[in-house]
């Protein structure tokens, strides 16, 4: 049978079995470099996860999962705070199992791409600490620059700074531009799924 490259997939309700599983085999590798998520949000995973998915049915924020052909995930990226019409916030965070080989920054492209045409937004931001040289690499190869320091309270008490990608016409075609949503300011709750 053909094999299947990883898909980039909205987060339904039936991928939760696998979120999970993907949280807890990378707990360790995730909390080297960010915020540990606690062991609140394990044992409150199901409510957690289900108000992620009102969220995103209310049209607050966009959360997008890379899964494997087996089903598993590869990776979450994420879009938080969206301002309807205008801009969003970027997060992500990738497998152990495969990072290094440009997973990552080949995604956040993508999500570049579909925050364009399927999301309407003009500009993506996202915050990454001094120490997280992964990220950073990550934001300028996928055409991210610096405009300015993130705080602690942006970064889990870390000092950063905050990149913003503009996603231009280039990525949208006049019937894309037309197709997008009008403006209307939604504020996200801010909780990194
Ligand atoms: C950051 C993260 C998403 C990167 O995923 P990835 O798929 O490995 O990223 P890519 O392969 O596209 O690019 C990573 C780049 O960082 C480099 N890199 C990785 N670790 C590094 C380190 N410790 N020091 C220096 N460079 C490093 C890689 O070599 C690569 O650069 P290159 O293409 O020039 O060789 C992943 O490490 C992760 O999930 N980390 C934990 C969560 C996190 O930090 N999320 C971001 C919050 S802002």
């Amino acid at each position: 049978m053909a094999h299947m490259p990883p898909e980039l997939q909205r987060l339904r309700a039936d991928h939760a079995p696998a979120v999970l599983a993907f949280e807890l085999a990378n707990r360790a590798y995730f909390a080297a470099s960010i915020s540990d998520r606690g062991d609140d949000y394990f044992d409150q995973f199901t409510e957690r996860y289900d108000a992620l998915l009102a969220e995103q049915e209310a049209g607050i924020c966009a959360f997008y999962l890379l899964v494997a052909e087996d089903g598993s995930v590869l990776g979450r990226f994420n879009l938080f705070d969206i301002v309807e019409g205008q801009t969003a916030d970027l997060g992500y965070r990738v497998a152990q199992h495969v990072a290094g080989h440009g997973v990552a920054t080949a995604t956040v492209e993508e999500l570049c791409r579909l925050a364009a045409t399927q999301h309407g937004l003009r500009t993506l931001r996202a915050a990454t600490s001094h120490q997280n040289i992964a990220s950073q690499k990550v934001l300028a190869k996928a055409g991210f620059t610096p405009v300015g320091p993130a705080l602690p309270t942006d970064l889990g008490g870390k000092q950063g700074t905050w990149y913003q990608r503009d996603l231009g016409a280039a990525v949208l075609t006049p019937a894309e531009q037309e197709a997008a949503p009008q403006a209307t300011d939604i504020a996200c709750a801010r909780t990194d799924p």
